[in-house]
């Protein structure tokens, strides 16, 4: 059985490709016949709107109506299965909204189990999928904490800028202390570096601080994402690098490091290979 199914896409900072990278591998890792769940664990939605969701505010079902539960007796149990929309690319998504917000307050004053709201909430579906991506958001918090207590692995993300580097020590102290203060071990899958240009010396400069910083630490991908105005033009159209502009060298960067992520997690190759 893969032990690193449930992947936090992780940095302290926002603005620094956690949602495109969460949702361009999600689309890579379905194309390989792989059974991928992406869960927006961020009140800011960008997930969300990314995989067509114009007003996430507004459904029904998403991840706050799945917790609300599980955190207030009085709320009526939620099936996980009205939460996950199924997309035509294979990908099957859980939304968020913004009033999750409200909702992690309530769930860091519960007395037990504060930590396994998310834990629980996935419980039903676990074995269903051979990936669940969590694209988290930049506020580590009681969310955060609850996913840590649920991901097997974290991928950091960054961009070379000064901030984000900041963000990935940020986001590297706080992986370490969860694995200690929750008693398990989570596997950093990999760094990945995105929106480079290498004609920049910021970019360069930001590339080997990283390399610096974390080369002893973690596997850095050698695949970089580079920085495309198609990258954005992808996500105002509410879909994939991939699947936008598939031949681009941001989506065959993305294809390049879903292999390295699956090396990484032991599962190399496609699934039926
Ligand atoms: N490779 C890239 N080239 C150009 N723009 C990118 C690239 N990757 C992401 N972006 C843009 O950068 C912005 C932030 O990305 P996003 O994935 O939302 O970051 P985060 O989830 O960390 O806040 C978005 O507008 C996105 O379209
Ligand atoms: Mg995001």
């Amino acid at each position: 059985m893969n032990e690193n199914k449930i992947v936090a896409i992780l940095n302290r900072k926002g603005g620094v490709c956690k949602t495109t990278t969460t949702h361009n591998l999600g689309v890579a890792l379905a194309e390989r016949g792989y059974r991928v769940l992406l869960v927006d664990c961020d009140t800011q939605r960008n997930l969300s709107i990314s995989l067509g969701i114009n007003h996430p505010d507004e459904e029904q079902y998403t991840l706050c109506e799945l917790l609300h539960p599980l955190v207030d007796v009085d709320a009526d149990d939620v099936d996980i299965h009205n939460c996950i929309r199924h997309l035509e690319n294979g990908l099957d998504f859980i939304p968020n909204k913004q009033a999750l917000s409200a909702l992690e307050k309530q769930i860091s004053t519960l007395d037990f189990r504060r930590e396994c709201v998310l834990f629980d909430a996935l419980e039903d579906v676990r074995l269903d999928y051979d990936y669940i991506l969590l694209d988290c958001m930049a506020s580590l918090g009681m969310l955060a904490v609850n996913v840590m207590m649920v991901c097997d692995a974290a991928l950091l993300v960054s961009t070379p800028e000064e901030d984000s580097i900041e963000g990935l020590s940020l986001a590297s102290d706080f992986i370490k202390e969860a694995s200690h203060a929750l008693r398990k071990k989570i596997h950093v899958c990999g760094l990945l570096i995105c929106r480079v240009d290498m004609r920049y010396r910021k970019s360069r400069i930001g590339i080997d601080k990283i390399q610096k910083l974390f080369a002893e630490e973690y596997p850095i991908y050698p695949e970089m994402v580079p920085d495309r105005v198609c990258v954005a033009d992808a996500r105002n159209k509410q879909v994939s690098i991939i699947e936008y502009a598939p031949e681009s060298e941001p989506a065959q960067a993305y294809q390049a490091v879903c292999e390295l992520f699956l090396r990484e997690v032991g599962c190399y190759g496609s699934r039926s290979a």
